[in-house]
């Protein structure tokens, strides 16, 4: 029984490891091409807000659309509003609309290649 609970704690750690690609502001990714294809919200590269990006965005268009181009907050931020006000993008609440923008800005950003 020992043995049994030593070799899944070994496992969860070895899970735990391999589980999330971190990410954050400093070592992110900065081109389409070192996206690893498997992430779950490929192509966007990982980082906080990922998600809500992903989510937000996918009823419409390819993310590719959203990775093609990085752009400046103000860039993006204009981008949203224009989702919102000419292609019929539901408004966001102000929360999630400030974790995309901030996703966007950071791992979006000028200095993308996609
Ligand atoms: C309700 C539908 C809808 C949603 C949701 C939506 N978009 Fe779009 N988006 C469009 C359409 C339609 C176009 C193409 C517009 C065109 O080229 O005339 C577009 C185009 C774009 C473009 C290309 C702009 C360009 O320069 O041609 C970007 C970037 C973009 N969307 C970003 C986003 C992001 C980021 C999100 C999520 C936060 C999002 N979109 C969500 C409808 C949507």
């Amino acid at each position: 029984m020992k043995k049994l609970f030593s070799t899944c704690g070994a496992a969860f750690a070895a899970l735990l490891l391999a589980a999330p690609i971190q990410a954050s502001a400093e070592n992110r990714i900065t081109r389409l091409a070192d996206v690893p294809e498997d992430f779950e919200f490929y192509p966007l590269p990982p980082g906080e807000g990922v998600d809500e990006v992903y989510y937000g965005c996918i009823a419409c268009h390819s993310l590719r659309t959203v990775t093609n181009g990085g752009y400046s907050r103000r860039v993006w931020d204009e981008l949203l509003d224009w989702m919102v006000e000419d292609q019929g993008m539901m408004v966001p609440e102000p929360d999630i609309r400030e974790i995309m923008l901030d996703y966007l800005a950071t791992y979006i950003d000028e200095d993308w290649e996609g």
